[in-house]
């Protein structure tokens, strides 16, 4: 199955994503994550990534696409891939419905995740990440068994840099201007399935198994 997932930051694309790719296994591919890992490797697309994302604007639309390009045409995403982050401007996603058309493949669906916008300030400043394997957690709506350490592995959780009060601002205000529109762009394409997020991270994931004519419940 080819999968975008669409959603404001915080509307928990990422906490989706973790669980539907074991079920589906499928690549999980985020944007966002790659180019945290190109930061952390120091790496020129890194520090250029980083320059956007601290401000809490979209790296440039050539950039992503560009690394979009390269991922999508790896061989393990040739049954399928959950995109989650992309796209998420017009421009973006019509670059990835012309990728698609020169691979002769299709999207199958795209869910979006909605939350009301005055929820997800709570849920991006409480949110903590394992610093090996990447897993999301929450201070009060996701808490881990001991404070401060990943359940998977035992590594420390730490804040993303773009998580603080002024960032996560300019991110909605950015969600609202340039990504909401997809919103219709795929609802027009026939692919939009809307998803509540703002229930129990188990609630949302059985709506979305059964958007996805799927029985996980
Ligand atoms: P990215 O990493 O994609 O961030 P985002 O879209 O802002 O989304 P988040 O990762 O913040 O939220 P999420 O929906 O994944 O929520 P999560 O599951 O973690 O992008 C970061 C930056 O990279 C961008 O600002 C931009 O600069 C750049 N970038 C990335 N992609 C780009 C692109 N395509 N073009 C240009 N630039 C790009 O959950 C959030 C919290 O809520 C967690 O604490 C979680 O435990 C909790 N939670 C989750 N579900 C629930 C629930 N049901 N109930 C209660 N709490 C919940
Ligand atoms: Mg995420
Ligand atoms: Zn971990």
């Amino acid at each position: 199955m080819r999968i975008v997932l669409l959603g404001p930051p915080g509307a928990g694309k990422g906490t989706q994503a973790d669980i539907l790719v074991k079920k589906l296994l499928v690549p999980h591919i985020s944007t966002g994550d790659m180019f945290r890992a190109a930061i952390s490797h120091d790496t020129e697309l890194g520090r250029e990534a980083k320059s956007y994302m601290d401000k809490g604007q979209l790296v440039p639309d050539e950039v992503t696409v560009g690394i979009i390009r390269d991922r999508i045409s790896q061989s393990d995403c040739r049954e399928g891939f959950l995109l989650d982050g992309f796209p998420r401007t017009l421009a973006q996603a019509e670059a990835l419905a012309g990728l698609l058309e020169e691979m002769n493949i299709s999207l199958d669906a795209v869910i979006n995740i909605s939350v009301p916008l005055d929820r997800l300030i709570d849920r991006l400043t409480g949110r903590r990440m394992c610093r090996k394997c990447g897993t999301i957690y929450h201070l009060l709506y996701n808490a881990p068994e001991v404070e401060n350490i990943c359940d998977a592995c035992g590594g420390d959780l730490f804040q993303r840099d773009d998580d603080k009060e002024e960032t996560v601002k300019s991110r909605l205000d950015v969600y609202s201007a340039q990504t909401a529109p997809l919103i219709d762009y795929y609802r027009e394409a026939g692919l939009l399935h809307d998803v509540n997020g703002d229930q129990p991270i188990n609630a949302v994931l059985a709506e979305l198994g059964a958007a996805l004519g799927q029985n996980w419940s």
